[in-house]
């Protein structure tokens, strides 16, 4: 499928180095925006996403070098997120993370040391992530070196994980009450909010992975109807934890993902 992009400053050469990192996705680049759809941005701030339903100053632009999600990687330690994943005082377990989205939790995680393979299966998101990982790389953000990213369904590939945990967060459903970010807006514009997880949960749990953890709205039914050993609540969300054994030494190494190809 072909895309739309707007270059606004013609910054042809330093896109198309960018782009060639997500050859998964032909753009199509404009002069101007379009009339209706989605469609990406380029400018010095590199790869962004726009929508020509919201206003033109809103963008899905993922930053992990400056502004909320870079400074939410610094403050977080100990919250439910990293304790749910098994995080503990000398143990930082691998993850694979099934459902990347834009990145937001594996940078968490990354940050305080866990290896992480992170695979995302939608065209649009996995360049924005991809993009957005470069720019970090560029700016030498030191957990980056942990993140190998893949563009897939991973649904293929979680039951052979080995060890370490696997983190689910499917989309939710929509609000009806709270009006989302715009963000969320558009990302739920753009996915299918009624993608089926229930083969992901049912795959991750035949792996070999000593922990399979999902997150949920907190008043959420269990994903697949599969009631959890534990829970771990945050205030908006929680961790439903299906553990298959106690994580270990053996649960650190990062996952080959050769092995998954
Ligand atoms: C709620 S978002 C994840 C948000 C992420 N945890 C974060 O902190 O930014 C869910 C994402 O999972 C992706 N996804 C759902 N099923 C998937 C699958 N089987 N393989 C890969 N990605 C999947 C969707 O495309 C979507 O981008």
């Amino acid at each position: 499928m072909d895309w739309v992009g707007v270059d606004p400053l013609h910054q042809v050469v330093s896109r198309d180095e960018a782009m060639l990192r997500s050859p998964w996705l032909h753009v199509d680049w404009l002069p101007t925006p379009p009339e209706s759809g989605h469609y990406f941005w380029w400018d010095e701030q590199g790869l962004a996403l726009k929508s020509a339903d919201f206003d033109s100053r809103s963008s899905v632009h993922i930053d992990f070098v400056g502004g909320a999600q870079a400074r939410r990687v610094k403050a977080v330690t100990g919250e439910a997120l990293t304790r749910a994943l098994g995080c503990q005082k000398g143990l930082r377990p691998a993850i694979v993370d099934a459902t990347a989205g834009l990145g937001g939790d594996l940078s968490v995680l990354a940050n305080i040391g866990c290896q992480v393979l992170a695979m995302e299966r939608h065209p649009v998101i996995a360049a924005l992530f991809n993009d957005a990982l470069r720019r970090a790389q560029e700016a030498e953000i030191p957990w980056c070196d942990r993140v190998t990213f893949r563009h897939t369904d991973s649904t293929e590939v979680v039951s052979k994980v080995s060890h370490g945990v696997i983190y689910l967060d499917p989309m939710f459903p929509k609000e009806r009450k709270a009006a989302p970010s715009l963000s969320m807006q558009v990302l739920h514009a753009l996915l299918d909010a009624a993608e089926p997880a229930d083969r992901l949960l049912e795959a991750a749990l035949d792996s070999d992975a000593a922990r399979v953890v999902v997150k949920r709205p907190l008043k959420a039914e269990f994903l697949g109807g599969k009631v959890p050993s534990s829970q771990i609540k945050g205030k908006t969300v929680r961790f439903d934890l299906y553990p298959k054994r106690k994580l270990n030494e053996t649960d650190r190494g990062p996952h080959d993902e050769v092995a998954f190809s």
